[in-house]
């Protein structure tokens, strides 16, 4: 299978493309077209280094994870980059999962003021997800994603081959994020999951590239109506927020160590589906109905800080929220969001308590 795709505004042109094995070409390619091309590596990636058969291409290499998304890991980098004699004319290419990319794009949104930025991404999140839609950025102790810029590569890879050798923990965190697409977008999409679930899990080219293919179209769908998120409405880029006002909380109550992305928003999603419950938006049926594919596919739905005080000031130290509301993009029925708006701190709590 060969897809390229295409996001088309008036600002930015990118185009994704899905191929299997075609990294070392698509590398050589930009490396081609750019005066020195930096390829920035995950460390866990076994790839072959002949990627760079050409002169100008510099590897540094990165041991990856949330830890790499700070202060001190944007410092390293663009000192690398900077002591490499990294120029305007220089490209950045993100060879790993979404912590590498959200990094490497935001260094090339902001070292000397924008360098050309390509992204190779290679777990099953950063796949359908991350790779998509010009999002980058660090985290500070105050929250996630707190510093960042939009900033879109020119160019994305999605090529699976490179899965083989991500662990299930890894597959079943990118799975996470393909049922949040279909759980706010498409009923259909989620009763074919409900079906191939285990093959999407299990790696089965076709259905998998099935699955990734249908999460990107979802979350371009959203990037093209609102690349900045400016919308407050159903056709808002913030309805792909369903599950991490929760999950990012959770992330960064336990200083991203006890849950990965993909843990912490599975047990986001179960909570904030109970919440559109709670709040009449979502039939108790169709929670149901929810809960059993979580519980089919074994992802975590729930964590003792969930009824905890201090996860509430996590939450208030998200950037969609104010001081006393908490802003949720919740789901009404399979295959549909909606964004509501500054629900009080207070009855957070209290639903937390009662669901
Ligand atoms: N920018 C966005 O729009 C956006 C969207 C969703 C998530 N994110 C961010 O993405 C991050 C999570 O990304 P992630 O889940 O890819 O985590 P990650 O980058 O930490 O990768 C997970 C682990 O897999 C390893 N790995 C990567 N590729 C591998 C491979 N092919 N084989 C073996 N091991 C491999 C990494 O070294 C790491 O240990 C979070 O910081 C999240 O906030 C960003
Ligand atoms: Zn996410």
């Amino acid at each position: 299978m060969q897809n390229k795709l295409y996001i088309i505004n008036k600002k930015l042109e990118t185009s994704i493309l899905i191929k299997k094995n075609h990294i070392s070409k698509f590398v050589n390619d930009i490396a081609n077209k750019n005066e020195k091309v930096f390829c920035i590596l995950d460390s866990n990636i076994k790839i072959n280094l002949n990627i760079a058969k050409q002169k100008n291409i510099k590897i540094i290499t990165i041991k990856c994870g949330e830890k790499i998304k700070t202060f001190n890991g944007y410092k390293n980098l663009t000192e690398k980059l900077i002591r490499s004699d990294v120029n305007r004319k220089s490209a950045l290419i993100a060879i790993g999962g979404g912590t590498l990319g959200d990094l490497t794009g935001f260094v090339a949104g902001t070292l000397l003021r924008g360098l050309n930025f390509f992204l190779i991404p290679t777990t099953l999140l950063s796949q359908v997800d991350s790779s998509v839609g010009g999002k980058n950025g660090i985290n500070t102790i105050y929250g996630k994603n707190l510093l960042g810029t939009f900033y879109q590569p020119k160019e994305v890879l999605i090529d699976i081959s490179v899965l083989n050798s991500l662990p299930k923990k890894e597959i079943k965190s990118g799975y996470a994020e393909i049922i949040k697409h279909a759980l706010i977008k498409d009923y259909s999409f989620f009763c074919w999951l409900e079906k191939n679930a285990n093959k999407v899990i299990n790696l089965n080219k076709s259905i998998l590239e099935k699955a990734i293919y249908k999460s990107i179209m979802i979350k371009l769908f959203y990037v093209k109506k609102d690349e900045k998120e400016f919308l407050v409405n159903k056709n808002s880029r913030a309805m792909l927020n369903f599950g991490h006002t929760i999950g990012h909380a959770i992330e960064s109550h336990y200083n991203y160590k006890k849950f990965n992305h993909g843990e912490a928003i599975s047990i986001g999603m179960i909570t904030e589906a109970k919440i559109s419950n709670y709040l009449g938006l979502l039939s108790s049926s169709e929670l149901k109905k929810i809960i059993k594919h979580f519980k089919k596919c074994e992802l975590k739905m729930s964590d003792k800080i969930l009824k905890n005080k201090q996860l509430l000031k996590k939450l208030t130290k998200d950037k969609k929220n104010s001081q006393n509301n908490i802003n949720f993009s919740l789901i009404n029925k399979i295959g549909s969001s909606i964004f509501y708006k500054k629900l009080d701190k207070k009855k957070v709590y209290k639903i937390l308590q009662y669901i």
